[in-house]
This record gives structure tokens, C-alpha cells and sequence, in this order.
């Protein structure tokens, strides 16, 4: 697909800032990092065969290759084939089809546990760690290297799907992992070569307008914009046969309604304080 297909499909619209480049900027932009990123689309149906282990340490190199805050490097990464752990992990996750089929599930920890670890060898204070600013650190830290696995991961042919369905359980999920305290696992990751009888499809995302502020932030420009993404989800929902229950907004409002639906992780913070956070 050439790039302006991919930007159209990722707009869900041929509206969208970058329809009016020339072709000799648009072909200035179309680099192949561009397209890979473009291309993106959560996979959830995979073939069996696995994942080589150098495959999992290619992504481990580009996940450990991405800014991480002050080199403190606070994250870690638990790879998962056994089919029983990654069914107990299912379970606990929100039973996800997609868990039990891929043949590689990654688990992504916010790791305070080897800072912690080394300032009790070198015996120097490291009270930073029991602050919510490190909680936050670690979380971002491990999400950057994690999407940074997973663009080299499509690169090479596989496709992804993150799984915050983790959370729901993060006890129980630590005990499985034999997570040492002061480490959070904030989000799984299937892996497997996508099945092509199963091809899943660009998701359009809102308009630039609405993510994409000038100086400051313009409120108003997100209606406007909410009413137009509507449509083009109503558009896409159609085409992909997904039985998705009202307009967008409605939709993702439903799913924010309150402690039904966070399906365990209204009691995150008190799991993951027992997980040795204290998030001061
Ligand atoms: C942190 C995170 C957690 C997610 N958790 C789940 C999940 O538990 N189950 C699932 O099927 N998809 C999950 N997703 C995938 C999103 O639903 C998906 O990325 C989003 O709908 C956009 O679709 P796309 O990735 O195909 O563009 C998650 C994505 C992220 C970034």
C-alpha cells in the first residue's frame, strides 16, 4: 500500500493534514520506518508455529534501545510459551482467546527491584524508589521499550497485541512470574506470525485536530472532531462486521463506566502497594 493509502486508512478519511502534501514530499516522508509504523494493527489471530528465540532477542535489543529516564533502565520482561502458564495467566487476564493462541506472550514489569535491590547492597539511601514519580518512571520506561519491541517485531513479519487485561490480577499475576517486590507487571504482549485467513485491519484514530494543539490547548477543536470520528468509526465498524454497540464515544464511555467494568483493577492500588509500591 503506498503511503498516502496508509495515511487514508489510519484517518479512516482522505481529510487529514498530510492529503495535501506533493508527491515529492510525500515520497521525502515515506521512509520505512514511517510505513511500519503506519501499518500497525493489533493482531489477535496467529499461526502456531513459534517464535525463534533470537526473534524474542532482536525485540529485547530494540526494546533496550529505546530513551528510558536517566538510564535508570527500570523495566524488565518475562517471556511465556508454557501453554499452562499462559492459560493460568488467561484467566486471570480476562480469558482473551488471543492469550491462549499466541505462542509467545510477553509480560512487561515496571521494575523498581534492581534499584532497590542494588541500594540495599551498596547500603546508600534510595527512598526516591517509595515515590509515585518512580512508579510512574518504571511504567513509562517499559512502555516505551515495549513499543519499540513491537515495531521490530512487525518489521519482521510478526504482529502484536498488548493485553492490560494483566492488571486485573496483578497479585496473583506477580506470584505466577515470581515477581520480586518493588516490580509491577503494567501490561502482557501476544506475539505470533498472524494467521493470514485472519487478516485484521488498520483502526482508524481521531483527527490530527484533535490530538495535535498549537501552542495551547484548544478545547473546542476536539467536539467538532469526536462528531467526525463517529462517523468514520461507524464507517468502520460496518465494513470490518464487528457488532460494536453505539457511536464511538458512547461506546469507549461504556467502558469507562466504573468499578463493573475495570473487572478487578478498581483494587490496583491497593495491589500494587502490596506489590511493595508505596507511591508516596
Ligand atoms: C496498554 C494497552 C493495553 C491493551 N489491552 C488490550 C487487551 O487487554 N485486549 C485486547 O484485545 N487489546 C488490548 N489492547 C489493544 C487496543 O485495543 C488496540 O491497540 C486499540 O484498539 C487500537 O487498535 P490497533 O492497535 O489495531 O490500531 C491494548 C493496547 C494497549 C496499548
Amino acid at each position: 500500500m503506498s503511503i498516502k493509502n496508509l495515511l487514508n486508512a489510519r484517518y479512516g478519511s482522505t481529510q487529514h493534514p498530510l492529503a495535501d502534501l506533493s508527491s515529492e514530499a510525500l515520497n521525502a516522508l515515506h521512509t520505512e520506518t514511517f510505513e511500519g509504523l503506519l501499518k500497525h494493527r493489533s493482531v489477535r489471530a496467529y499461526e502456531t508455529r513459534a517464535v525463534p528465540e533470537h526473534t524474542v532477542e532482536m525485540m529485547v535489543a530494540a526494546a533496550q534501545s529505546a530513551s528510558n529516564s536517566s538510564n535508570f533502565q527500570t523495566w524488565s520482561v518475562v517471556s511465556v510459551t508454557d501453554p499452562e502458564r499462559k492459560a493460568r495467566l488467561n484467566a486471570v487476564s480476562g480469558n482473551q482467546k488471543h492469550i491462549d493462541a499466541c505462542p509467545l506472550f510477553l509480560v512487561w514489569i515496571a521494575d523498581l527491584a534492581r534499584l532497590r535491590s542494588l541500594g540495599e547492597q551498596r547500603q546508600v539511601p534510595h527512598a526516591s524508589l517509595d515515590y509515585l514519580e518512580s512508579f510512574l518512571v518504571a511504567n513509562i520506561d517499559a512502555a516505551l521499550a515495549a513499543q519499540n519491541a513491537a515495531v521490530a517485531a512487525e518489521a519482521a513479519g510478526l504482529g502484536v497485541v498488548y493485553i492490560g487485561g494483566i492488571r486485573n490480577q496483578a497479585d496473583v499475576v506477580a506470584k505466577e512470574l515470581g515477581l520480586p517486590s518493588s516490580s509491577f507487571a503494567c501490561f502482557g504482549m501476544c506475539v505470533g506470525y498472524p494467521d493470514p485467513s485472519k487478516p485484521a485491519s488498520i483502526k482508524p484514530r481521531l483527527p490530527v485536530s484533535a490530538v495535535l494543539h498549537k501552542e495551547q490547548y484548544d478545547q473546542n477543536a476536539f467536539d467538532v472532531a469526536t462528531r467526525e470520528y463517529n462517523t468514520i468509526m461507524n464507517r468502520f465498524y460496518t465494513d470490518q462486521k464487528m457488532n460494536t454497540p453505539g457511536e464511538w464515544d458512547l461506546h469507549t464511555l461504556s467502558r469507562l463506566s466504573g468499578e463493573k467494568v475495570l473487572r478487578g483493577r478498581e483494587n490496583l492500588k491497593k495491589n500494587v502497594n502490596h506489590l511493595g509500591f508505596e507511591l508516596k
